[in-house]
């Protein structure tokens, strides 16, 4: 029987302090790659480190985790997943492997890669976490280790934050150690794996560009090499961007559709027939995740700052995005308002409140923008979402007129409900703002009142209760 990993802080697994010592060179690197003998490290264990760590785990690495939460690092020795899209039979993986808030063993990698987050602080891309982390590296830098940047970020990162802080150890990029960037592109809910996903790797040069390559061409099917670490950074920022821009696109037209009588869905649905030159998006009530809601503006930030504007496609997605929250508010209001009552009091069932379907993750989920705002106008609101048991809801980060401090009393504890039909019976509106799986919603349409479907998942049932977005 597998059993959890039990290491105590900082103990290196007795496979791990085995292996041979560090590579004189990158072909001594190359060759570890090769024979899966090289020693693998993750700084920063959430939804994008940890299954990256598993990975490298599952193909024959070792591996060392960093996670600054001593929580995540006690739960994953218990076996424990604090991630939707990890099984704990997943974490089981890392048994062999060592566990730590401690950085000073990745002295012991031959391959360091940094997954810490990269968060927007009022507009300015936060890269504390990763200067941070790259300190922590620099500390215990030694010839021959290799050293990828995977958190998202704007182009010039690697080269100009990354490269002169590791530096200060007095070892020299691309002589004594290596450094590349790669961007992930996991999916989470979804059913992209990382294997069938392409990576795209670039060194700070071709030597480099080849040992990443060489780790990630283990992983994963299909590896796209970009001449500089900076296409490479710019590449993750479109794709975030072409869907934050679409999902903008198709958010304004679903405000403006009801007003030349066209149904937004119906059009939609009809739109995504063609072929060719067309690629479906739909509306809702905004953007959430760590991805989508923050990247975009890593890179609009940036040429503000060189070119003294920004990204204009970029800054109006945003808006859109941004309001639709208070839009949905005020559609639910006028839903109630033509059966004859009023939002402040009526009793409303929210389901879902994670920013996307089939996940866990409550980060910038603009479902709970929707609930807040609810809330404030005196709606009686109760919530059910398989994925989150409870949620505090109060404040908000994009709009002021709801910032209440954590702890204040003037913040919601609220519990996830079960639906059955006594619910259904005494709700007099169902807001659906995330559509999980594993909810039956042509039940809720058959029993509830009034329906206002924010995500379009009754679209295909004709109901005179149900009013869409
Ligand atoms: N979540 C996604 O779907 C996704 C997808 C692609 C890319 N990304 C990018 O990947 C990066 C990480 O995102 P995430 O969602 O995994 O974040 P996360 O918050 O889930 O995990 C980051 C972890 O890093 C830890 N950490 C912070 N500083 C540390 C340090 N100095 N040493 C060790 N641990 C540290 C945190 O405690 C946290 O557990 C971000 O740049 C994000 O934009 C995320």
């Amino acid at each position: 029987m597998q059993t959890a990993c039990h290491l105590r802080e900082a103990e290196p697994c007795p496979e791990t302090s085995a292996r041979p010592p560090a590579p004189a060179s990158f072909e001594e690197l190359a060759r570890r790659i090769n024979t899966r003998s090289a020693t693998v490290a993750v700084l920063g264990l959430g939804y994008v480190g940890l299954p990256l760590l598993i990975e490298s785990s599952r193909e024959g690495f070792g591996v060392i985790g960093v996670e600054a939460d001593p929580t995540r690092v006690q739960q994953l020795r218990d076996g424990k997943s604090y991630i939707g899209d990890v099984s704990d039979e997943k974490v089981i993986h890392l048994n062999a492997g060592l566990l730590t808030t401690d950085h000073n063993v990745l002295s012991q990698a031959d391959i360091v890669i940094i997954a810490v987050p990269t968060p927007l602080r009022d507009g300015t891309p936060d890269l504390s976490p990763i200067q941070g982390a790259c300190e922590d590296i620099a500390s215990v830098l030694r010839r021959g280790q290799l050293v990828i940047l995977e958190s998202t970020t704007y182009p010039g990162t690697t080269e100009d934050v990354v490269r002169p802080i590791l530096e200060q150890s007095g070892l020299v990029c691309s002589e004594d150690f290596g450094l590349a960037y790669s961007p992930e592109r996991i999916d989470p809910g979804g059913t992209w794996t990382m294997r069938r996903t392409p990576k795209i790797v670039a060194g700070v040069s071709a030597s480099e560009t080849k040992l990443a390559s060489s780790f990630y061409s283990t992983l994963v099917d299909r590896v796209v090499e970009t001449t500089s670490p900076r296409e490479a950074e710019m590449a993750k920022l479109i794709e975030n961007t072409f869907r934050q821009v679409n999902v903008a696109l198709v958010n304004e037209l679903a405000t403006i559709a009801p007003s030349i009588g066209v149904d937004i869905w119906e059009a939609l649905d009809a739109a995504a027939t063609k072929p060719f030159g067309y690629m479906p998006f739909w509306p809702g009530p905004g953007v959430g995740g760590h991805c989508i809601a923050i990247d975009p503006s890593f890179l609009s930030w940036k040429v503000e700052q060189r070119m003294g504007f920004g990204i204009g496609f970029v800054e109006h997605a945003r808006s859109v995005n941004n309001r639709m929250p208070a839009y949905v508010t005020g559609s639910i209001g006028e839903a109630l308002n033509r059966i004859g009552l009023p939002l402040r009091g009526a009793r409303l069932l929210v389901l879902g409140l994670t920013y996307k379907a089939g996940v866990n993750d409550l980060r910038e989920s603009p479902a709970l923008h929707v609930l807040e705002r609810l809330m404030a106008a005196g709606a009686d609101c109760k919530y059910h979402d398989p994925y989150v048991p409870t949620v505090e809801v109060g404040g908000s980060r994009r709009d002021d007129i709801f910032r209440v401090p954590r702890g204040s009393p003037n913040r919601f504890q609220l519990s996830s409900v079960p639906i059955d039909d006594d619910l259904l019976s005494q709700t007099d509106c169902v807001v659906i703002l995330t559509s999980h799986p594993g909810i039956d919603y042509q039940a809720v349409v058959e029993s509830a009142r009034l329906v206002f479907d924010a995500v379009g998942v009754t679209r295909e049932r004709q109901a005179g209760n149900v009013v869409r977005l």
